[in-house]
């Protein structure tokens, strides 16, 4: 018998590039691949990219350039570029870097055994179409244990076309995917130990899959499905769009039991102006007056947001706006970003903000982020949550596991809590983890 050649892959990104790099893992593990933690030992290396700010777009390459040492001592090394950055350079990796074997973008990688049958023969292969097939029908299904949380991928691309965003162009129209196949999906992670799910999609919440029924269903129906899985503990859902938070998905949050009273809903700016050039189709207020609705709902919704400062035109004032949005929201955590103009979008046309001024401004609004964040995770002490526990902590004795509102908590636990929701009380905070005692 000969040994099992080894994958590595390396996800940068988003959470959908998480779930695709494990659908890849099966993929090429029905091909006898296993899966390595260290490019040393590995046959094949998987990078699965992200292209959303030009900084992660050329960490490939400078990841490229390390790994070119390794390839020269061991010529049958085969390397793959897979993601966001493959579907948008295409050929132009191989150009940039020839030892690339292969580029697969996102709508494509169930045909990477066929793919590493050209490349074993010596050949390139590239492929970046986004064909009329659905992958999810051509994948393997899902084998061996799970982590007690999951993800799970329902609907994908975006039809938005916010000014900054490559997404659109990356990963193709929105497309959802059918109800039966999620919750059979779904049942299957329950079936083999997972208690929380996590629904993806670049715009999760406009969902609209085709039901059992055949009419279309929300992702609040969808959510409510999932409710009726026996031994489904936690539900949760991510990335969500304001313009599409829908009375049934506000509601839900105040009356579904298993969905977690956590809501990452990017708002990007507070001033309407810039909201405007971005192409968002909401304003501040608006976005406010769902927080308010979902918070009249679920009081103790933990909020997190996403922010892009020195978007093209913005000023002082506008940036101000935004630092009152966030006074006014009080978010559990939130990330920031500066702006980075990304080509083929309409904003890389039109003049940036000094670099020194966006510098400044996403300084400030961090440090606004991150004491918004101590004062959540302070308000934490002395009260108790619900955690479900994920793993062997760094002391011996200790797990660690997610509260209801997705912070870090470690507590001395036995090992027979995992993959298990305890009732923890909370002992002491840190800014990235909480420290508690089971009740
Ligand atoms: N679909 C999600 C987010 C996708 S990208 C949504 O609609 O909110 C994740 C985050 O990256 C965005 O929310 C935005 O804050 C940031 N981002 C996207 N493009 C960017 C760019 N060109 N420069 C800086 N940040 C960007
Ligand atoms: Fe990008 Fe906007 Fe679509 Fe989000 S909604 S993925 S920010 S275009
Ligand atoms: Fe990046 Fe693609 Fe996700 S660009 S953020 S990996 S959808």
């Amino acid at each position: 018998m000969t040994a099992p050649k080894k994958l590595h892959i390396k996800t940068y990104g988003c959470q959908m590039n998480v779930y695709d790099s494990e659908r890849m893992a099966e993929v090429m593990g029905e091909q006898g691949y296993e899966v390595t933690d260290t490019p040393e030992d590995a046959d094949l290396i998987l990078l699965n990219t992200c292209h959303i700010r030009e900084k992660a777009a050329e960490k490939v390459y400078s990841d490229l350039g390390r790994l070119k040492p390794l390839r020269d001592a061991r010529p049958d090394l085969k390397i793959g570029v897979a993601g966001c950055v493959a579907q948008a350079e295409g050929a132009e990796i191989m150009a940039r870097q020839p030892m690339v074997d292969l580029v697969v973008g996102p709508q494509t990688y169930h045909r990477l055994p066929a793919m590493m049958e050209r490349v074993n023969a010596g050949e390139k292969a590239l492929d970046t179409d986004m064909p009329e097939e659905d992958k999810f029908d051509y994948l393997p299904k899902l084998r061996g244990a799970a982590r007690p949380a999951a993800f799970l991928t329902v609907q994908e691309g975006c039809d938005k076309f916010c000014a900054f965003c490559v997404v659109p162009y990356t990963r193709g129209a929105e497309v959802s995917r059918p109800v039966a196949r999620l919750l059979a999906e779904a049942r299957d992670l329950v079936a083999r130990g997972v208690r929380e799910i996590t629904l993806l999609g670049q715009n999760v919440n406009a969902y609209h899959g085709t039901g059992p029924d055949g009419g279309t269903w929300s992702l609040a129906d969808l959510i409510w499905a999932l409710d009726e899985i026996d031994g489904l503990e936690r539900i949760r859902f991510t990335t969500s769009h304001p313009n599409d938070m829908t009375d049934d998905l506000i509601a839900a949050h105040g009356t579904c039991a298993k969905l977690m009273p956590y809501l990452h809903l990017p708002v990007q700016s507070g001033s309407d102006r810039i909201l405007k050039a971005m192409n968002r189709k909401h304003t501040a207020e608006e976005y406010i007056a769902i927080i308010d609705r979902l918070r009249s709902v679920r009081p103790d919704l933990a909020v997190s947001g996403d922010f892009i400062v020195g978007f093209p035109g913005e000023t002082d004032e506008d940036f101000e706006a935004t630092m009152d949005l966030v006074g006014r929201v009080h978010y559990a955590a939130a990330y920031s970003f500066r702006y980075s103009a990304r080509p083929g979008t309409p904003a890389a046309e039109r003049e940036d903000v000094p670099m020194e001024v966006a510098a400044d401004r996403l300084h400030r609004l961090q440090a606004l982020i991150t004491e918004q964040q101590h004062a959540t995770q302070e308000a934490m002490v002395g009260r108790e949550t619900a955690v479900l526990f994920e793993k062997a902590g760094r002391k011996p004795g200790q797990l660690i596991g997610k509260s209801e509102y997705l912070q870090a908590v470690h507590a001395e636990a036995s090992t027979d809590l995992l993959g298990k929701v305890a009732r923890v009380r909370i002992i002491a905070a840190k800014t990235n983890s909480l420290e508690g005692v089971l009740v």
